[in-house]
């Protein structure tokens, strides 16, 4: 595999023992990096200091334009020691893509002629180590959703959206 992501912290097992697990399938082949999903900053910190050889590849959390609570620690600290954020809900269970966000982000999508779905993805992934993964079952909302790369929102428009969506 290549990233292995413990699902949700489990207070009834010993870090140390997941991890070690963990390290011991990634000596043996089994997998190439070793992510977790759902760990504060904390657990985070924990889990990678339990790491003998390795390192954290990636905490998969919720993170888009309507939910941005991990700037407040959790993404600094990721950032700072290189561990990939995996947004998930990135579309806000597709709330980014309706009219509500349409209205606040009419300026930045026009400038673009883009999308607000492709605008608030563009906004999670660009210029930082951050993946998103949208859930879409409709082809076309698939189609839609791949124009979020391959452009950037300038460090201007990136605050306006910021502050039409406050933490
Ligand atoms: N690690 C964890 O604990 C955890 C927990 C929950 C979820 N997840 C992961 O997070 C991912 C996303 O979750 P989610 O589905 O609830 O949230 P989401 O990706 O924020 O929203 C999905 C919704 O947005 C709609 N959508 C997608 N693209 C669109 C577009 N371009 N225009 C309009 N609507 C659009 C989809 O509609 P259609 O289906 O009609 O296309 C669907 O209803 C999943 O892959 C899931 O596995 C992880």
């Amino acid at each position: 595999m290549d990233l292995y992501q413990v699902h949700f912290p489990n207070s009834r097992v010993p870090i140390a023992e997941t991890m070690g697990a963990m390290e011991e399938m990634k000596e043996r082949g089994k997998l190439l990096a070793i992510g977790v999903s759902n760990f504060s900053l904390q657990q985070t910190k924990d889990a990678n200091a339990a790491l003998k050889k390795a390192q954290l590849a990636s905490n998969q959390v919720e993170y888009s334009l309507r939910k941005r609570e991990i700037e407040a620690d959790l993404l600094p600290y990721c950032e700072s020691n290189k561990i990939s954020i995996i947004a998930y809900f990135p579309l806000g269970h597709g709330k980014l893509a309706g009219s509500g966000a349409r209205e606040k982000m009419e300026t930045v999508c026009k400038a673009y002629s883009k999308t607000p779905a492709q605008v608030a993805l563009n906004w999670l992934v660009s210029g930082r180590d951050v993946f998103a993964i949208p859930r879409a079952s409709r082809a076309e909302h698939v189609k839609e959703n791949l124009g979020a790369s391959d452009w950037q929102l300038t460090p201007e428009d990136r605050k306006l959206l910021e502050a039409a969506f406050p933490r």
